[in-house]
């Protein structure tokens, strides 16, 4: 919704230090950034009235309102996950293996457990729990290939009003028999979902051919069917993520210049396009994907733990191609966007390139929200955007704590807990303007 001159009103109000992004820091710098030392959130309706110096806001709070005061915590945007596996929650942390055979061995024996609704229904609490624990308030998810699991995880996100797309994954080859669908029946099944989940509420769905070694030309095809008819879902995949799996494509798709090709063959390759890893990309693929407006999307714990590569931020900017960062649950191997920073920090710096604080609390929350195109309702404190918000505690362990004495800076202040960050440093976490979790 954007800003109306009737704004609702106002329900609830937070106080604490405000930190959000009202553009990208690497393009306007730190003006970008919007810092209000101690803060209002007014929120009415689930959405942001105004966010600013509680010397401004104070006498808007209606009589007898008091502010729930999270006294010296940050208080940012919920954040946003751009990829992540809902039927690998209990994959996380399995030895040893790169990506194939991670899948075979590993990937694909979990999530045929997801057949069974009782086990999607009690992973989908889980799951949603996990997430706000984190401080994550709106997700992009891989569900499995079953479409009981993507209702289940619908049903618990609604219920709670939390922001989620979700896809259920379409694959009609290269994997166990039960874990398959068909060209045909993964069109009605993800079609079905769509058509009782889009925009009910605050769930969307996402179109999910998983990758292009699980789908036939045909399951493709019919992923980029539905694409078309519903250009306003997300298509979201994975691309050039392992060295063995870009030889197995160009083996699966002669025919094709590349792998980017073989999605673009289909359909699949547009401004609503999240791709998974981007990774080990030709500079023709990188041109084409810059050239359809798709996201490559960042997972550094991800591609560290299945040894899979770096990721290279500055190659992808300077060919305009859009970024978004993510998990990657169950490859990744932690649910916090901050841990996900820390290591996209370090990959980065691997490489020569440096992450700057603001870019990467960027990145996590309006960042991923413009990835998404979703800026004008989640990812800031604008007014009229829906109100998610993550309370951060900069002093959550002995050693944070210590380590603060000695920060002067809120950019020092977003370093430390973009490094030593994670769970443990959301305090609270609020879902449209709501109490979701407390530490
Ligand atoms: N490529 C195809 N499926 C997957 C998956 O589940 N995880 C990751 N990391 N890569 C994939
Ligand atoms: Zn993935």
């Amino acid at each position: 919704m954007p800003p109306t001159a009737h704004p609702p009103p106002i329900d609830r109000a937070l106080r604490g230090r405000l930190l959000w992004y009202r553009d990208d820091p690497a393009r306007a710098g730190p003006a970008a950034r919007a810092y209000v030392e101690d803060g209002l959130l007014l929120v009415g309706d689930g959405r942001v009235v105004a966010a600013g110096p509680a010397a401004d806001l104070a006498d808007r709070l209606p009589a007898g309102m008091r502010a729930i005061d999270h006294g010296p915590h940050l208080l940012v945007p919920g954040f946003i996950d751009a990829h992540i596996h809902f039927p690998q929650v209990q994959v996380v942390a399995s030895h040893g293996a790169a990506l194939l055979d991670w899948l075979q061995r590993y990937t694909f024996v979990e999530e045929q457990r997801f057949a069974d609704p009782a086990h999607a229904a009690a992973n989908a609490r889980f799951f949603v729990d996990e997430l706000l624990r984190n401080g994550t308030t709106s997700a992009v998810v891989f569900s499995s290939v079953h479409p009981g699991a993507a209702e289940a995880l619908h049903a618990e996100a609604h219920g709670r009003s939390m922001r989620l797309a979700i896809g259920k994954v379409m694959m009609d080859r290269g994997a166990p028999p039960a874990l398959l669908d068909t060209a045909e029946t993964g069109y009605r099944d993800a079609k079905a979902l769509i058509e009782r989940w889009h925009e009910r509420g605050r769930q969307t769905s996402a179109i999910a051919p998983r990758f292009a070694l699980t789908s036939t030309p045909e399951q493709l095809a019919a992923a980029g069917r539905l694409a078309r008819e519903h250009p306003d879902c997300l298509v979201e995949t994975h691309i050039a993520e392992n060295l063995r799996e870009i030889e197995a494509v160009r083996a699966a798709f002669p025919e094709d210049r590349d792998y980017a090709s073989v999605y673009d063959r289909f359909g699949l390759l547009g401004p609503r396009t999240l791709l998974g890893h981007c990774l080990h990309l030709s500079a023709d693929e990188i041109a084409l994907i810059a050239e359809r407006g798709a996201v490559a999307v960042f997972c550094p714990t991800s591609n560290g733990f299945l040894g899979s590569g770096l990721f290279d931020w500055a190659r992808m900017r300077e060919a305009g191609v859009r970024v978004a960062v993510a998990t990657d649950i169950g490859g990744g191997t932690s649910y916090s966007m901050l841990v996900t920073i820390g290591e996209a920090y370090k990959v980065l710096h691997l490489q020569g390139q440096s992450l700057a604080p603001d870019a990467a609390f960027h990145a996590i929350t309006r960042g991923n929200a413009e990835a998404l195109g979703l800026a004008d309702r989640i990812g800031s404190f604008e007014p009229g955007l829906e109100a998610d918000v993550a309370v951060l505690d900069s002093r959550a362990t002995p050693a944070m704590r210590h380590r603060m004495e000695a920060a002067r800076t809120i950019e020092e202040e977003l370093f430390v807990l973009a490094t030593m960050g994670d769970d443990r440093a959301v305090a609270a976490t609020y879902l449209a303007g709501a109490p979701a979790h407390r530490r």
